[in-house]
């Protein structure tokens, strides 16, 4: 599917829509649920993840966590629908990673592995050859005007 967004905040809400989506299809229960992140510098990675932690009832400021490679939030979902389905919310930025065995002395395959995780990854494409079968693939391009996108999922 493709959509177009015409500034930052179209970019937020449609990633807390696919919040929605995804606390009320079945839960997994094998490991994480992963959403890959691509798109050039600037695309939206970082504001799309805006959109998506404040959804899960983050109150955090996301920053990007370039340097850190990931930064470990609290999730607030506390409706019986949501039954749950995840404690955590990671952030992942793998930009400077060359090689997705570098994350492993990280601890990156606990995190993938735990069904109580939600990890969002941008510049996933570096590590796609660790990331479980259905990860959520999210491309967010350029558009032709300063403010616009082309985000497709
Ligand atoms: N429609 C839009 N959607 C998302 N961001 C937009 C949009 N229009 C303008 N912007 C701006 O583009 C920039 C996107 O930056 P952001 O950090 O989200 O990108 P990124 O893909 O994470 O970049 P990086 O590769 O450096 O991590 C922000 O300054 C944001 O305000
Ligand atoms: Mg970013």
């Amino acid at each position: 599917m493709r959509v177009f967004s015409t500034n930052p905040r179209q970019t937020r809400e449609l990633a807390a829509g696919l919040v929605k989506k995804i606390l009320a299809s079945p839960p997994h229960r094998k490991h994480a649920r992963v959403l890959a992140l691509v798109g050039d510098l600037g695309a939206g990675k970082t504001t799309f993840v805006q959109g998506f932690a404040k959804a899960l009832g983050i109150k955090n400021r996301m920053v990007s966590p370039t340097f850190l490679i990931f930064r470990k939030y609290g999730t607030s979902i506390r409706q019986p629908a949501d039954n749950f389905q995840f404690r955590y919310f990671y952030h992942v930025d793998v930009y400077i990673i060359q090689k997705s065995s570098e994350l492993n002395a990280l601890g990156f395959k606990k995190i993938l592995s735990d069904p109580q995780n939600i990890v969002l990854i941008e510049w996933a494409d570096k590590i796609k050859r660790i990331l479980p079968k259905d990860t959520i693939w999210v491309r967010l391009e350029h558009g032709r005007h300063e403010k616009e996108r082309r985000i497709y999922f």
